[in-house]
């Protein structure tokens, strides 16, 4: 067949998607707990939306948007980043005050394919709109923390900054161009074009990390209401037991962001995309997208991401496998009596052999193998270590105990 999936853009099918479902099944557990209810945004919006929101002079505007226009003359665009379509929706539904929303689902930028990089991937978010408060932002960062370390991802580190607001961000871009252009000769080509138009976005420039080292620091000249903020976030992820790195070049690559900045970077990936994850505030957006100002804060994760770190998926997450040395007619009866009471499994619906059925098993990597001999109610129960016969209608409980 010579059909493939476009470039960057993948199939998730088991076993793989095994991890994925595992992993949204606790996003939604996680979210829930936190107070966060389900937001939805349409996948495509008017791309003035993401224009101003973004921002014109990031990457994700000017090179990653797939961006077409529609039979009806509207130029539209496949949404690259969650935060301004739910922004975008707070503020239409006309809500008032706090304000929460986690959502999950594909996003797409026009990137150079490589792992963990592609043109659809998936977003996993949350947005808190409505409050300035510092607890605030520690109870999202914490959120993503914890939800990383609940799937078992290690070692992932939180790298944390900020990156001022109108009052005091003016001045240092200033110095922080003036002292780029002393360099100019020594910087690389890319961050050469950014001085002008987006100075902030060099200090994360992986080529000249070392011509930076004496870079002017933004948290040295945070104005005081934003050094207070910052004060309090630390203190309160401090109390929180989340560990914390200061990162003074994070600079994230969307303009909406104010104060806080933050990461989750999973060290075993490769640097170009080790960050599973990344938000802060956005207090400027609600205005830039034409609303009442209203301030918010949250991040996103990337999931396919973050299942490439969790490594070589778990070949299955059945129960059991069930051998019917009776045939599959009666195998389908006795998997739905079981799958009724909550036990998972499967079977050969092919009638091979009981040898074949049991390789099946072998291969599935199952903890457990049911043999179902056909004599009325009683099933042969094997694991590594027990065997044992049970009345049917005794092996859901048989698995609740084991
Ligand atoms: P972002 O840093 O652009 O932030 O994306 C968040 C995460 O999405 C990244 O850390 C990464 O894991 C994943 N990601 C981004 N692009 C790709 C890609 N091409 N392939 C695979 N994964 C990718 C935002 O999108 C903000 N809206 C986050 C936010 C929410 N800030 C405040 N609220």
């Amino acid at each position: 067949m010579s059909f493939r999936p476009p470039k960057g853009t993948d199939d998730i099918i088991a076993p793989r998607s095994q991890a994925w479902r595992e992993s949204l099944r606790v996003w939604e557990e996680m979210t829930e707990s936190y107070g966060y209810p389900l937001v939805s945004t349409p996948i495509f919006e008017s791309t003035d939306l993401f224009e101003r929101g973004v921002g014109e002079s990031t990457e994700v505007v000017t090179k990653q948007m797939y961006t077409f226009t529609d039979r009806g003359g509207r130029s539209i665009t496949l949404r690259p980043e969650g935060t301004a379509g739910v922004l975008r929706a707070y503020l239409d539904s006309g809500e008032q005050g706090l304000w929460k929303g986690a959502y999950s689902g594909p996003f797409f930028r026009y990137e150079r394919p490589q792992a963990g990089r592609r043109r659809q991937f998936w977003q996993l978010g949350v947005e808190y709109i409505g409050s300035e408060s510092p607890l605030c932002d520690v109870e999202v960062v914490e959120l993503g923390y914890r939800y990383i370390a609940s799937l078992g991802l290690a070692p992932v580190t939180l790298l944390l900054n900020s990156i001022g607001d109108a009052k005091c961000r003016p001045a240092y871009v200033d110095q922080l161009r003036e002292y780029l252009r002393d360099r100019e000769q020594d910087l690389s080509e890319d961050s050469r074009r950014l001085i002008d138009r987006n100075p902030l976005r060099v200090l994360d420039s992986k080529a000249d990390r070392d011509q930076l080292s004496d870079a002017p620091r933004i948290v040295d000249q945070l104005c005081e209401e934003c050094a207070s903020h910052l004060k309090a976030l630390k203190t309160g992820l401090e109390r929180l037991g989340v560990p914390y790195e200061e990162d003074p070049n994070l600079v994230r690559g969307l303009d909406y962001y104010t104060r806080t900045a933050f990461e989750y970077v999973a060290t075993g990936l490769d640097a170009a995309q080790n960050s599973v994850g990344g938000g802060g505030r956005y207090d400027g957006l609600a205005e830039a997208i034409g609303g009442t100002a209203t301030p918010g804060v949250g991040f996103a994760l990337g999931l396919d991401r973050i299942i490439l770190a969790l490594g070589d998926p778990e070949r299955t997450h059945l129960d059991a496998y069930l051998v019917s040395e009776a045939g599959p007619e009666e195998a389908l009866e006795v998997a739905s009596k079981l799958r009724r009471e909550g036990v998972s499994v499967d079977f050969d619906v092919d009638g091979r052999s009981v040898r074949a059925q049991f390789r099946s098993a072998r291969r599935l990597g199952v903890p457990v193998v049911l043999v179902w001999k056909g004599d009325g109610h009683l099933i042969d129960v094997q694991t590594e270590s027990e065997r044992i016969d049970l009345p049917l209608q005794e092996v859901p409980d048989w698995f609740d105990k084991a």
